[in-house]
């Protein structure tokens, strides 16, 4: 049996998204069935209705969310039904050569559900990341759920689901940010906001916030940056060395995925200093660097994905620190919209109108 309900699909490259019937199966082995209460929009799925991610049309899209699961397959002890999870789309295999050696935040076999979800008429969908949350019930692996205190609201929890938790990772575990660091974060979106919440929950002095968009750099002041560049004004290397005594930041993040950004990023950053590669590239981008500038300055140039999360220990840690009012998850939600509002939601976030457009389907 499968159950048929509304979701968000990228039918073709650049086409608008359209709400469609899908088809979701009973959960099968290993699976959950998940009733999402609320999905935020990442730009994430913006790179998937573009064809920067691939070419696996049709796409459900949305990844960002929390609900409550509703059914699992018949093996599965990790969850139940009536748990309020987290999706993540990193289920650790705990199998293997990453996971084995200690290392499962980096796991290089991640689960998803096996079943596939359809269109009515039997195509199938590649949800956006494994998940394909823009939409009143979903399929996953059981391992992509995480449970999490019920008294955070599902628009806020969700949104640790990616974005939000890649920004917080990328500057309190890839970057190890620590009491004392400067830090520039270049790019104030979802992703980029969260890292300057992360780097202040870590103890960085210094919380430089770097982006085109002076609206932006306010919302960069309301988590907690100490100094804004202004890309679109300023030299925006010549800017982070003079807020940090001349010599760079120790932590620079780039949450854009752009390659002149990057490059900034790369000569913001002080001797011994780390760069942070959060914002994703497209598969045409191209780096070029001296291979003097890369052994000269020395520190490391750190790809993030995910911030480098284990869902399990991040997740339920990150909620009771929202829980107790020491992290602002609130103040990512601009606004909250219903399913046949996403391709709107997708312009406003193009346009830089908001951190984050939540749907919410109800709880
Ligand atoms: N690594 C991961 O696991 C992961 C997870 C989620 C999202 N991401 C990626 O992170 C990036 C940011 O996502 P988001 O949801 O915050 O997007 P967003 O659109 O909300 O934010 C992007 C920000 O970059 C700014 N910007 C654009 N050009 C700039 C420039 N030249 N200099 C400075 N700032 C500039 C924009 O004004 C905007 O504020 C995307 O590439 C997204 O795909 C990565
Ligand atoms: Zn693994
Ligand atoms: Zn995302």
């Amino acid at each position: 049996m499968s159950y048929e309900v509304r979701g968000v699909v990228a039918r073709s490259k650049k086409a608008p998204v359209t709400v469609e019937s899908i088809l979701v199966p009973e959960p099968g082995a290993g699976e959950a069935l998940v009733k999402v209460q609320a999905c935020g929009v990442c730009h994430t799925d913006l790179h998937y209705r573009e064809g920067g991610i691939n070419d696996d049309f049709p796409f459900l899209l949305g990844h960002e969310a929390a609900g409550v699961v509703e059914a699992v397959g018949p093996d599965v002890t990790s969850v139940a039904p009536g748990d309020f999870v987290v999706l993540n789309w990193r289920a650790v295999c705990g199998e293997c050569r990453s996971c084995r050696r200690g290392r499962p935040w980096y796991c290089f076999a991640t689960h998803n559900a096996s079943q596939k979800m359809t269109l009515e008429d039997g195509t199938v969908l590649s949800p956006a990341l494994g998940i394909g949350a823009f939409a009143e019930k979903t399929l996953v692996a059981a391992g992509q759920c995480t449970p999490v205190d019920r008294r955070a609201r599902p628009e806020v929890a969700g949104l640790l689901g990616c974005g939000v938790m890649a920004g917080l990772g990328a500057a309190m575990l890839t970057g190890e940010v620590s009491r004392g660091d400067s830090v520039a974060i270049f790019g104030c979106g979802g992703v980029g906001c969260a890292a300057i919440a992360g780097a202040v929950l870590a103890g960085a002095t210094t919380v430089i916030g770097v982006d085109i968009d002076p609206r932006k750099l306010e919302l960069a002041k309301s988590f907690g940056a100490t100094a804004v560049v202004d890309a679109g004004t300023e030299d925006v290397v010549e800017s982070v060395r003079a807020l940090t005594g001349g010599f760079g930041a120790d932590v620079c993040i780039e949450a854009v995925g752009n390659r002149k950004v990057f490059e900034q990023a790369f000569y913001a950053r002080d001797l011994a200093g780390t760069v942070v590669q959060v914002g994703v590239p497209t598969p045409e981008m191209r780096l070029e660097l001296p291979m003097i500038e890369l052994f000269g300055r020395g520190g490391r140039i750190a790809p993030s994905w995910y911030g480098d999360c284990l869902p399990s220990r991040d997740f339920p840690m990150l909620v009771d620190l929202y829980l107790e009012g020491r992290l602002d998850l609130d103040r990512f939600v601009s606004e909250t919209i219903g399913l046949d509002e996403v391709e709107e939601a997708l312009h406003r976030m193009e346009r830089g109108e908001v951190l984050r457009s939540v749907v919410v389907l109800g709880s």
